[in-house]
């Protein structure tokens, strides 16, 4: 950075998901375009998919070289696996009630193995407790990762009226060795 330019804005969903190392990114109710944009200015490569036809305009307005996607989360299918799926700015507080299920299902269908899931959202206003949406993720087959009260790694307490959490595809285990074929059966 020149000195005379300004800092970049601060952007700790990006920072905390750029940490992870991604190289494909699923940013699961993108809205605007907020974080996707940023991400892809970070060089990582973003498809975005949101329901409101509205959002992804501006979106598109903003971004048009970039992935946008019309679908629901619950859903869509991508046909493409992703290093992290992202339920980013309370995605998961907006989603339809009752859907949550089938959307965290859905998302971690769009995971590679060793991939992450990352989802923040409120706790403090009451409409999807924490240990809810883990156990969501634990039905989807994944393992939580980490807990915290903020995008900055702040410590969980029960207290926290943010959550961000990191969870995990199980890895592939390793190829089974093939047991060489007995004499006269090859
Ligand atoms: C509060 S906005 C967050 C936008 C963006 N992630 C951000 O952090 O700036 C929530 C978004 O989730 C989207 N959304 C809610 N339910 C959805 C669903 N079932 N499928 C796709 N997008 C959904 C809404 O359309 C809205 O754009």
């Amino acid at each position: 950075m020149g000195e005379d330019e300004p800092p970049a804005a601060a952007h700790p969903e990006a920072d905390l998901v750029e940490s992870l190392a991604p190289r494909a990114v699923l940013d699961a109710g993108c809205g605007t375009g907020r974080v996707a944009i940023e991400l892809t200015r970070r060089g990582i490569a973003v498809v975005g998919v949101d329901l409101d036809p509205r959002m992804l305009q501006r979106a598109r307005r903003q971004a048009p070289g970039l992935s946008w996607r019309r679908g629901d989360l619950a859903t869509v299918e991508l046909a493409r696996r992703f290093d992290v799926v992202l339920l980013a700015g309370n995605v998961v507080i907006f989603l339809a009630p009752g859907s949550e299920a089938a959307v965290v299902r859905n998302m971690a269908r769009h995971l590679r193995p060793g991939g992450y899931l990352v989802a923040g959202f409120a706790v403090s206003l009451g409409y999807l407790p924490p240990a809810t949406y883990e156990q969501l993720a634990a039905d989807a087959g994944l393992l939580l990762v980490a807990r915290y009260a903020g995008w900055e790694r702040q410590p969980w307490t029960e207290t926290a009226r943010y959550i961000v959490t990191l969870h995990r595809r199980a890895a592939a285990p390793p190829p089974r060795a093939t047991a060489p074929a007995p004499p006269g059966q090859s």
